[in-house]
């Protein structure tokens, strides 16, 4: 598999889902709810002081009306002063917006309209007979209301009843409170943005600087992922800067836990490639070892059998079989030994190669090895060239023969084409046999695949190591290109590709 690699993606800031959003928003949303909480609350305690001043000039109008009619009571009072509001109450001097009326007069001698009187200016005006209809209508009251009077707006007004029984109703216009009320309600509405807008930059500005070292981590994590781990490197040489790794903060310690880990992901690597160092070493060892006692049995299996005169026939069936089973093990071992030291990394002796004239030579030898079957070769007429160590190459078109020839019946046909496709020397091995048996089609390019395990090392195919395969794709690999097989009821085709020589 491949990693991802790359740089990561950048996050935008504020952009859906992301942990920046959620932070500012909810940050932003707090200050919020606090700044209007607070703004209403104190406009609730303005207006509860301003009422209760209000209400003590209230009182204490209603005080100064009582006491002016007090001091008459027992003498004959004139029905003039006795209305409500009369000249000596309203006029210059007055408070602003004062309001009086009262209800009908009749202990004297005569009916009084209920009347009534507003202080607008520096003069007093009278009311007219439905606002003061309006008024005295209200029930008496312990202390100031609201009422709205018409065309005057809202008052805050006592309701009392006099010695004369008659309903006085003493107010003031309730603009007093209202008004500053509206003004610090607009300041606080103006407050309460200004916070918001204020809160929402602060925590863009804070949770961005935050989250930077995040960003910081995941910029290292792709760096990791993107380290070619998978091809067999083992050095992780990225870390997590150190400002980001103080314990002391979150942050930090992810990125100390983050450097623990790669330390100890790249120990891991390293003993396991140095444990595979030494199988490897000791397969190529073991190979090594075991070519010349090979190559002693073959020969004095050879050396017996041409002396067959003297031999029972059993013994040179048995001479035989020694010599052809230690051939098949010396190829193994060959084989073994080979991918032993294409594994131990590529070891390759590159040189510009001709392709047609090593496509050419492979298809002749296997010519030779195999006359029963009908060889043909498609060679293009240009020279196609590419960098290859070209013993190997040889090696993997000749064992694509070598299946071609040992894995299909005799007179099957064999194409081997070279062409240059696309930036690469192709070589295709193309064969109308029986194609590849299901149980090995997927994996025909891994160590030890052989389509009938038992049948090949009783001697059905007496050259079947089940490492052909492997030894072409090893081989390919090492030359960055590929090997790929198609195949099918009706014939099998091999394809090799390697980077054409720069021109
Ligand atoms: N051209 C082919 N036609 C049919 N089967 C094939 C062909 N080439 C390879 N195979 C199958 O793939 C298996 C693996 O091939 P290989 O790795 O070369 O091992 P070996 O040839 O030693 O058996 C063979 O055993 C055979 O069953
Ligand atoms: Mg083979």
């Amino acid at each position: 598999m491949t990693p991802p690699g790359g740089a990561p993606a950048s996050v935008r800031p504020l952009a859906k889902g992301t942990l920046s959003r959620t932070l500012v928003l909810r940050v932003t949303s707090l200050v919020a709810l606090v700044a209007i909480a607070l703004s209403g609350l104190t406009l609730v305690v303005l207006d509860r002081i301003l009422e209760a001043q209000l209400d003590a000039q209230v009182l204490a109008a209603a005080g100064r009306v009582r006491s002016n009619t007090d001091e008459r009571r027992g003498g004959l009072v004139p029905l003039e002063e006795l209305r409500c509001g009369g000249p000596e109450r309203g006029g210059p001097g007055q408070q602003q917006g004062l309001l009086m009326a009262c209800s009908e007069f009749t202990a004297l001698n005569g009916l009084v309209p209920a009347n009534g009187r507003v202080q607008t200016g520096t003069v007093s005006q009278p009311l007219t007979a439905a606002q003061v209809a309006g008024l005295i209508a209200l029930a008496p009251t312990a202390g100031p209301v609201t009422v709205a009077v018409e065309g005057l707006g809202l008052y805050r007004v006592t309701v009392g009843v006099d010695q004369f029984d008659r309903t006085v109703v003493i107010g003031l216009p309730a603009t007093t409170v209202t008004e500053p009320l509206t003004k610090a309600a607009l300041a606080a509405g103006v407050l309460t943005v200004a916070a918001i807008a204020l809160a929402f930059a602060a925590a863009r500005t804070v949770v961005r600087n935050a989250l930077r070292p995040l960003q910081r981590l995941a910029n290292t994590a792709h760096q990791v992922s993107s380290l070619e781990l998978h091809s067999g490197e083992v050095a992780v040489p990225v870390r997590v800067p150190p400002q980001d790794t103080d314990p002391r903060s979150e942050v930090g310690q992810v990125g100390l836990a983050f450097n623990r880990m790669l330390d100890n992901v790249e120990s891991a690597l390293a003993a396991r490639q140095r444990s595979e160092t030494k199988v490897r070493q000791f397969v190529a060892d073991a190979s090594h070892e075991l070519r010349n006692p090979l190559a002693s049995i073959r020969g004095y299996a050879e050396l017996t059998r041409r002396e067959r005169g003297q031999t029972p026939p059993d013994t040179a069936h048995a001479l035989s079989r020694i010599e052809s089973e230690s051939a098949r093990m010396s190829a193994l071992v060959e084989d073994l030994l080979l991918l032993a030291r294409l594994d131990a990394g590529p070891s390759l002796d590159r040189t510009p190669t001709v392709l047609n004239e090593l496509v050419a030579n492979a298809v002749s030898d296997a010519q030779a090895a195999g006359p029963d079957h009908d060889w043909e070769l498609s060679l293009p007429e240009q020279d196609i060239v590419a960098v290859v160590d070209p013993f190997r190459l040889h090696q993997a078109v000749t064992n694509l023969l070598a299946n071609a020839r040992t894995h299909t019946p005799a007179g099957t046909h064999v194409l081997t084409t070279l062409a240059a496709e696309a930036g690469d020397a192709v070589i295709r091995v193309a064969d109308d046999g029986p194609g590849l048996p299901d149980s090995v089609r997927d994996r025909v390019f891994e160590r030890f695949t052989r389509a009938d395990a038992a049948r090949a090392r009783s001697g059905g195919g007496s050259q079947s190591t089940g490492l052909g395969l492997a030894i072409v794709s090893a081989v390919l690999q090492a030359h960055h290109g590929s090997a790929t097989v198609e195949s099918s009821p009706g014939g099998t085709t091999f394809t090799l590709r390697v980077p054409l020589a720069p021109r």
